[in-house]
């Protein structure tokens, strides 16, 4: 049997941590629902210190994984950080604490004003000894591990292993080695450090220089038996290693790697469609595994050399990875039943008949626009709803009137956190100038919008437009908001309503 490599997912952590990624606890726990269906071993839920927010999405995803999975919270090698991680994990049937500190001669420099490397192994041994107190399974991370020599590396691995961490993550924070390098690195501590045999060696590589996933195969291919990785790579500034290209990498080589994974791929594009639809970061059409081009043949010499067989063009079948699995659509004419029955197969849960029958209004009202609805127009609705219902103002109606030659303007009907109606019309270059403007007349938000932009959710005249923006406060904090309405001047409006409520609420 080869070696199984665990799949330690952290989109719910490196990938919300990314400015305008995050997520609020009802949409993590759809994702969880998803990462279950393709069958991770390790969920990192979040940073249960970092605020009372995540605090409860680690409780509530802790309570939704069970024993499907290990769930997993981030500490800083901080005493006061442990408890509350362990307080979030209570009752988890499989729960572990990922506690760390960093290693390179950047981070003890400049992050820890000058603290040597042996007060930094002190406080991350103490740290292991600490969160053991409370469970089993302990991952230690030495942080911009990348950047450290091999020497102080192995010696704070050892210590820590020592001291009783299960699992030793070693992190290229910065994304600066290249891969061979990154494997020479692996090696040294299989072969250096004393105990490494016990436990489980991790590798969680950035991609700063696009070598995530080449760092993190190189780690597997010397003795690494965990990847920690994101859907679409989604995380810090460049992201993480993308899940699905780890997974079938993995796949393609398993022989030659001696490894192998327990992922159900055909859930990669469901999962990286559901990931880009909550965060509003599109995939680009040419990403591996997931991107709409990923097995699209535009040339003849292609086209004809895949008509001829597959394999001449393509290393992957598509439907291995999810594409052409869903061909469920439904139509105005699908029952209650057909429609209860997909939402809860994406991940939804219905709390009750009366929440059922707003969602059945809500789709049919879809349906008679767009005739067929698939899973992307599933989720962007019920994306939709649950915007709405945590809303501070909440989008009554919207009129727009542009074209050539006039002035675009727009008038807009909100109903603020009091409940009262409240109308301004405005104009501007374009008419999601005017609409933005209009809004900004009767919420008076102080921000900036940064970027913009819209997409189809599915193909055809007729598909849902969604639109994403990202504004930026004063502070510099970013919030992504999205709309998605057949009408892409209204999903304009409702993204940047949506954008605009996530900060408000941040700032309440
Ligand atoms: O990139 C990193 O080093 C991290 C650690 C917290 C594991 O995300
Ligand atoms: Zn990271």
């Amino acid at each position: 049997m080869s070696r199984k490599i665990q799949i330690f997912d952290t989109t719910l952590r490196d990938g919300e941590q990314c400015p305008g990624a995050s997520m609020n606890t009802q949409e993590k726990l759809v994702v969880t629902r998803q990462l279950l269906r393709l069958g991770v071993d390790v969920i990192e839920a979040g940073f249960p210190i970092s605020s009372p927010g995540d605090f409860q999405s680690v409780q509530r995803i802790a309570a939704e994984v069970g024993d499907k999975a290990i769930v997993c919270g981030l500490t800083r090698a901080v005493e006061k950080d442990i408890d509350v991680c362990a307080e979030a994990l209570k009752g988890c049937p499989r729960p572990r604490i990922h506690t760390g500190i960093g290693v390179s001669p950047e981070h003890l420099m400049y992050k820890f004003r000058g603290m040597s490397l042996d007060e930094a192994i002190d406080r991350g041994v103490h740290a292991v000894k600490h969160a053991r107190k409370y469970v089993d399974d302990v991952e230690f991370y030495a942080e911009d591990a990348g950047r450290a020599s091999f020497e102080d590396l192995a010696r704070m691995i050892e210590a820590v292993i020592a001291a009783g961490a299960t699992v030793v993550n070693i992190p290229d924070t910065t994304g600066y080695n290249m891969p061979w390098h990154f494997g020479e690195r692996i090696k040294y501590l299989c072969d250096h450090v004393r105990g490494i045999e016990d436990v489980t060696i991790s590798v969680h590589c950035h991609n700063d220089l696009g070598m995530a996933t080449a760092l993190a195969m190189e780690g597997v291919r010397n003795g690494a038996t965990q990847v920690e990785c994101t859907i679409n790579g989604l995380g810090e500034r460049a992201g993480n290693t993308a899940m699905e290209e780890i997974v079938m990498g993995i796949r393609m080589h398993e022989k030659e790697l001696d490894a192998h994974t327990d992922i159900n791929t055909k859930e990669f594009l469901q999962a990286s469609r559901l990931i880009s639809s909550i965060t509003g970061f599109p995939v680009q059409p040419n990403k591996a595994i997931v991107g709409s081009n990923a097995f699209a043949h535009s040339s003849g010499i292609h086209q004809d050399g895949v008509i001829k067989q597959r394999e001449t063009y393509e290393i992957i079948d598509p439907a291995d990875v999810g594409f052409n699995g869903s061909s469920i659509v439904l139509t105005a004419r699908s029952g209650h039943a057909a429609l209860r029955h997909r939402l809860e197969l994406l991940g939804y849960t219905i709390e009750n008949d009366e929440q059922f029958e707003q969602i059945h209004k809500d789709f049919l009202d879809l349906a008679d626009r767009k005739k067929e609805v698939l899973d992307e127009d599933l989720h962007s609705l019920m994306g939709e709803r649950e915007r709405s219902e945590s809303a501070l103002y909440v989008l009554k109606a919207t009129q727009i009137s542009c074209g050539q030659p006039s002035t675009p303007t727009a008038t807009v009907t909100l109903i603020d956190p009091f409940g009262k109606e409240r109308t301004a019309c405005d104009f501007g270059t374009g008419p999601v100038d005017a609409v933005c403007k209009a809004i900004n007349k009767i919420v008076r938000a102080d921000c900036e919008l940064t970027e913009f932009s819209v997409q189809a959710v599915t193909h055809g005249i007729d598909a849902l437009g969604e639109v994403t923006v990202r504004i930026t406060a004063p502070d510099g904090q970013v919030f992504s908001g999205r709309g998605s309405e057949c009408d892409i001047t209204v999903s304009s409006a409702m993204a940047y309503l949506n954008a605009i409520n996530r900060m408000l609420r941040k700032q309440s």
